[in-house]
């Protein structure tokens, strides 16, 4: 079951809610819907697909840190993963329990590390550097930190340059030939760390386990080394990754139960817990960016279709040339002309793209479109480029209600940085 749906008749529906009657009834400007049923879905997928291990599902809050739908996950069991010390910090408002939280990231600041060392939260070493100020925190905190070396295994994840971590040249993590430096180094430092597992993040956007299994494979030979050291280490973390349909084409592609099975037997053969880390497949597919319809051009070959929203509010197919689906959300007049448009918005940029040669009929001016699969790296990801403010998100409830999770941003909000200066 998936949150939107189109009717016979051609409406767009998120659950049982019309889009249209949701864009009628809140303010004018582009917004984020959510699905909150969807997210419950999602992370009951992973749940079930990890019966039968001792696993942590560690969201990766850099996906989407909205504060509702990180309590939301808090409350379906997530932990998270946190990339920096205000995402960490967000995280502690949530209510996650540290001890399902992990810090990742090539360049953590020293008192972010503090803050993590006191917290209680694991922490990934990626570095020489990185290790020596964990130590650092270690005795500021007065706290022994449990760590895990985050080995970048060098299997080409097949994925955008971009978004490819896990490859030999990313900046990403240890290679293997320096994995018996730090094995020594967090052995001089006994009282400071204690190692506790492995880790790799392979990239985003995978749709083949194959390339998790090969991982993971390397991960597991990884671990034999280091307990043949003497380590009791007993974590292995996978990373996170998996893809999701952005092409709507029905293709099937691999589930959340698919990446867990691919890996099960390795991880029990060995004891170990698995911590995972997702981002996009939890979140991605819960939601969308609704816009309104500003205008229709003509320019030599290309056919515009002109919305509210825009590179600032979704980046992704700007930055990447990634894909996410468009459709109207509400039925056009049965004589409408169907044509390729490229789908822009205002900004002042010819980057300013969400969809490029899209087959849609034209739109009046004011029609609701819809950019899907707008979860995860969207608002996360979005500015104020142009001063276009941060848009307000919503959601659907499980009753049906709408609410409001976030404020869009307002001009008011922007002059706040020069008061008093
Ligand atoms: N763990 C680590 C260490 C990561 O670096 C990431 C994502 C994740 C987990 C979550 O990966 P996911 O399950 O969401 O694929 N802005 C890009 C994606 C960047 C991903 C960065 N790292 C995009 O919009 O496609």
């Amino acid at each position: 079951q998936h949150c939107f749906t189109k009717s016979p008749d051609g409406f767009l529906y998120c659950e049982d809610t019309k889009v249209q009657d949701v864009l009628d009834s809140v303010e004018k400007r582009p917004f984020y819907l959510y699905s909150k049923p969807q997210i419950t879905r999602n992370v009951d997928a992973y749940r079930e697909a990890l019966q039968g291990l001792s696993s942590i599902i560690g969201y990766a809050i850099k996906a989407n840190n909205n504060l509702n739908i990180l309590k939301h996950l808090r409350k379906l069991g997530c932990g998270a993963v946190l990339v920096s010390g205000n995402e960490l910090r967000l995280a502690l408002k949530a209510g996650f329990d540290p001890t399902k939280c992990i810090f990742n990231g090539n360049g953590k600041l020293l008192e972010d590390l503090v803050l993590a060392a006191e917290e209680g939260v694991f922490v990934n070493i990626d570095s020489e550097f990185d290790l020596e100020n964990i130590v650092a925190a270690s005795r500021i905190s007065g706290k022994r930190v449990n760590v895990l070396l985050r080995i970048n295994p060098d299997v080409d994840p097949q994925v955008h340059a971009y978004v490819a971590t896990g490859n030999k040249n990313s900046k990403f993590g240890i290679r293997n030939e320096k994995l018996q430096w730090f094995l020594d180094a967090v052995k001089a430092y006994p009282n400071e760390l204690k190692l506790v597992g492995a880790h790799c993040h392979l990239g985003s956007t995978i749709t083949k386990v194959d390339i998790f299994r090969d991982a993971a494979v390397l991960m597991v030979n990884y671990i034999d080394q280091i307990r043949a050291q003497g380590f009791e280490l007993n974590y292995l973390n996978i990373g996170g990754g998996l893809g999701i349909d952005y092409y709507h084409t029905g293709a099937v592609l691999p589930s959340p139960r698919d990446l867990i099975d691919t890996v099960r037997e390795l991880v029990l053969s060995r004891d170990l817990n698995l911590i995972i880390e997702p981002g996009r497949s939890l979140i991605a597919n819960t939601c969308c960016l609704v816009n309104r319809v500003t205008g229709v051009k003509t320019n030599g070959t290309k056919n515009f279709i002109v919305i509210d929203g825009s590179m600032s509010e979704l980046i992704r197919p700007s930055l990447y040339g990634a894909y996410q689906h468009i459709e109207l959300i509400s039925p056009v007049p049965s004589d409408a002309e169907v044509s390729t448009f490229d789908v822009v918005g205002p900004v002042c940029e010819s980057a300013d793209f969400l969809g490029k040669d899209r087959e849609l009929p034209t739109p009046d001016k004011g029609a609701g479109l819809v950019v899907h699969d707008a979860g995860a790296y969207c608002m996360s990801m979005a500015s104020t480029y142009n001063l276009k403010m941060r848009p307000p998100e919503y959601w659907v409830e499980e009753d049906g209600s709408i609410s409001k999770i976030r404020h869009g941003e307002t001009f008011e909000d922007h002059l706040r940085f020069f008061e008093g200066l």
